[in-house]
């Protein structure tokens, strides 16, 4: 690692409080979601002062590091991934002073500020793509994004048959010209063309813009989908979102094209002149992990998010899933990353309290959808949770995941905001249940989110049982077994430590990781309870028994796990 400290022109941010090398191999990072933390201003949408106000909840938390969803100039069509300029705070959020305070607070408590960047499109209202329009075909302008000629005798049919991620067609004409713009979201968010130098120049200049003003990196948007394929052929509908392969053994032609990696490259060899270990994390999603595990080579991204594990239901799938990551990641010589929750998925206590826990990305449950089980998935997320905060690398955390809050599933459709609601015309209930503004505070206007009781969206009335205040004296809320697990976790170094299965039965996963043993009951069933000192349990513990949907660490054996280290 090469420094430059002379880059750094905010002494005070500079992260000399926080531990030392390779943090983020073993970091507990938690996604704050600035419009539904904490609301400082009233105006009932959370703000850069708000999460300032807050920062002591993750103190006591004990996470390593925030990492901020986009809080930029935007007008808001995807909630602020669409961004107008890459280089500000919106005011709905506060101003670049209070962004700066921002961090200088968490530094010194202790807490590394990762940034979203958005580098797949900009917002239609960026200078560049209202230049874009002004301009002639085939312009300067236009070859910053992604503009082709339509098909047909006027040139009125899309140039090829993409479909948005957020439904819809992925091409949008430019009024009744023969000239179209690409959009793998929302149509306000036009797609840039990464084989421009200007795009590649522009996002160098953010990247250098932040890492000045002390951040400690990136959380990378979309990274799958930067470079398309060259020739933009048609491609199966109903692959063109996957994941991975298509049954016929193709990829589909918007994600995961080899060009990406080049542009990684270039932006590693940018934060590597930074001192303090600032880093790049890829948002990908992208199957299987040994195609992922490109994404970190140790000249790209430093940790890319499991979105495998997120989706891993039941306990063989688990435990695959771990295998593969630790496999993969390890040939790359990178950490693996577990993460159960985000700003895009059904929160997991939800997802396993239903009747189908596989719900893909994106598509929410709605009021008229069968709804979840909350005492069931909550049991099985806690048990989930325990095992998670036990595995070797960097764990992520959504904000209120600490909580154990649900998914608003009855938000009325009035409330919906999500561009993926309006864009399959209601028939999609989208991800505004996963955003609603968290509780802090049980008897207080919209449970201390904000001053004033504003809200952007409604809050659950049930959710006042499980405010933060309400849980945080209380030894057997989430919130306290979350802030157990990652004390252990950081006490015991679970994070550094290699993972070695031990012989179970069933539904039970039994790993040993440094001092603990995890013992995951994931079945139906209660098994046996090993002989030990337990140390944290997601749900209470009788009878020698381990009851089912529960998860034990217990502290091994000094001797036994010496011994093991002898032998190594
Ligand atoms: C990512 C974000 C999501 C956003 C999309 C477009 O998947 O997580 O919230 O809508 O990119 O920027």
């Amino acid at each position: 690692m090469t420094s430059t400290s002379g880059n750094n022109q905010n002494p005070s941010a500079e992260p000399h409080l926080l531990p030392a090398a390779d943090w983020w191999r073993r970091a507990v990072i938690y996604q704050i979601y600035p419009r539904s933390f904490g609301d400082a201003s009233g105006d009932g949408i959370g703000d850069l002062p708000g999460i300032t106000e807050r920062l002591d909840h993750l103190e006591r938390l004990g996470v390593d590091a925030v990492w901020l969803s986009p809080f930029y100039p935007s007008p808001q069509n995807d909630a602020g991934y669409d961004v107008s300029d890459f280089c500000g705070v919106d005011p709905l959020f506060g101003t670049i002073e209070d962004f700066r305070e921002l961090l200088e607070r968490a530094h010194a408590q202790g807490i590394r500020v990762i940034i979203d960047l958005v580098p797949n499109h900009s917002s239609n209202e960026h200078p560049w793509f209202r230049a874009a329009l002004a301009a002639a075909p085939h312009s300067p302008e236009r070859n910053r994004y992604i503009f082709r000629t339509g098909r047909g005798a006027s040139g009125d049919v899309a140039p090829n048959n993409w479909e948005s991620v957020f439904a819809g067609p992925a091409w949008t004409r430019v009024g009744d010209s023969d000239q179209w713009y690409l959009h793998l979201f929302d149509s306000s968010q036009p797609d840039f063309n990464w084989s421009n130098a200007d795009v590649r120049d522009l996002f160098d200049g953010v990247l250098r813009f932040w890492l000045d003003l002390g951040v400690d990196g990136f959380r990378v948007d979309v990274a799958r989908g930067l470079v398309k394929a060259a020739d933009f052929p048609d491609y199966p509908v109903e692959y063109q979102h996957a994941h991975g392969f298509a049954p016929d053994g193709t990829r589909s032609p918007m994600w995961d094209n080899d060009g990406v990696h080049e542009i990684f490259r270039r932006w590693r060899s940018i934060v590597d002149e930074y001192d303090g270990e600032r880093i790049l994390v890829a948002e990908a999603y992208v199957e299987p992990v040994s195609r992922l595990a490109r994404y970190v080579r140790p000249d790209e991204m430093h940790q890319a998010f499991n979105f495998a594990f997120l989706a891993a239901v039941g306990a063989a799938e688990i435990r695959d899933v771990i295998d593969e990551s630790l496999r993969e990641y390890g040939h790359v010589g990178a950490p693996s990353t577990w993460v159960l929750n985000n700003h895009d998925n059904v929160r997991h206590v939800s997802r396993l309290g239903s009747a189908n826990p596989r719900i893909p990305n994106g598509v929410g449950i709605g009021p008229r959808d069968l709804q979840p089980d909350h005492e069931v998935g909550l049991r099985r997320a806690r048990a989930v949770s325990a095992l998670m905060l036990a595995l070797p690398g960097s764990v992520y955390i959504y904000q209120g995941e600490e909580l154990g809050l649900p998914e608003h599933t009855t938000l009325e459709d009035r409330h919906r905001q999500d561009p993926t609601w309006y864009r399959s015309a209601g028939t999609i209930a989208g991800r505004d249940g996963s955003r609603v503004p968290l509780p802090w505070i049980a008897d207080a206007p919209a449970f201390g989110f904000s001053p004033t009781g504003a809200s952007w969206l409604p809050q659950p009335s049930t959710w006042r049982e499980i405010a933060a205040d309400v849980q945080r004296h209380d030894p057997d809320s989430t919130l306290s077994l979350y802030q157990s697990a990652i004390e252990i976790r950081h006490r015991q170094e679970l994070g550094d430590a290699s993972l070695r299965w031990l012989d179970s039965e069933g539904d039970v996963l039994r790993f040993a990781v440094g001092p603990i043993e995890v013992l995951a009951n994931l079945g139906e069933e209660p098994c046996p309870l090993p002989a030990g000192h337990i140390v944290l349990a997601s749900a209470d513990i009788a009878d020698a028994q381990i009851p089912a949907q529960t998860t034990v660490w217990l502290l091994r054996d000094a001797s036994a796990v010496e011994r093991e280290e002898e032998k190594k």
